[in-house]
């Protein structure tokens, strides 16, 4: 179980329909939060650091920020992500490089600079944790989402691998795979335009449900657990 009320959490893409949910979850429960997110004009505060992930070295900026602010880091959520429509021989290639570095490479490397910090909140005795939301798509890629599908794959693949790496550690990856969500994200793609999906999942009901498997100390979210 983890202790919110103990924890710092990190939550990259706290200006997105789910992230501003997931920290405001947690603050309320009691976490410290350190939110992230690339807009300056949509995040703001002390907590608050505007980094753009498909920079190379945002992850390392951003980690390096929220333990300069509050001396350690005992969660990270990964809640920040593009998504792009269209047919398969249409994808270009600027749209294959944002996909891949905001939804799998900064991902990755957030996890990668988190872990000797999330080491410590372990040898310390909290249950250090990180939720990645790689969504629907990995486990069923879908038609017209090719590419997005593979980044969020390429994401899901490497947490799984980590998850059994850093178990040892005491540290806790939970990859939450939601289905279609109300959040507005499919009506900003980087790339074409969305196909008419039926109604999607409450954003509320999504949020608390991560939150929920935080706090409970679940293992994974799979597309059933929403
Ligand atoms: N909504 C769904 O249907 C659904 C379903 C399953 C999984 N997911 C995944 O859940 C996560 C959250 O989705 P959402 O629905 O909350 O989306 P959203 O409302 O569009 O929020 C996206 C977030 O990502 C941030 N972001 C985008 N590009 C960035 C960049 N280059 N650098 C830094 N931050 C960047 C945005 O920050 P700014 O506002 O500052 O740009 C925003 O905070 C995503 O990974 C998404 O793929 C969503």
């Amino acid at each position: 179980m983890t202790k919110i009320e103990e924890s710092v959490v990190l939550v990259v893409g706290a200006s997105g329909g789910l992230g501003t949910r997931i920290a405001a979850l947690l603050a309320d429960a009691g976490a410290t939060v350190v939110r992230a997110a690339r807009n300056p004009e949509t995040i703001s505060g002390p907590d608050a650091f505007v980094a753009d992930l498909r920079d190379e070295a945002a992850a390392a900026a951003i980690v390096a920020a929220a333990v300069g602010a509050h001396g350690r880091l005992d969660g990270v959520v990964i809640a920040a992500g593009a998504v792009a429509f269209g047919p398969v021989g249409e994808v270009t290639d600027a749209a294959l490089r944002e996909l891949f570095d905001i939804n799998a490479l900064a991902p990755i490397r957030l996890i990668r600079e988190a872990m000797p910090h999330l080491v410590e909140s372990g040898t310390a005795g909290r249950d250090p944790f990180i939720l990645t939301l790689s969504g629907v798509v990995s486990e069923a890629p879908t038609a017209g989402l090719a590419a997005y599908s593979a980044s969020k794959s390429a994401l899901a693949a490497f947490t799984k691998a980590a998850s059994r790496e850093l178990r040892r550690a005491g540290i806790r990856i939970v990859d939450a795979r939601p289905g279609h969500t109300e959040t507005g994200l499919a009506t900003r793609p980087i790339a074409g335009t969305a196909p008419a999906f039926p109604t999607g999942l409450d954003p509320d009901a999504v949020a608390q449900r991560i939150v929920r498997a935080i706090a409970d100390g679940e293992k994974d979210l799979p597309s059933t657990a929403f």
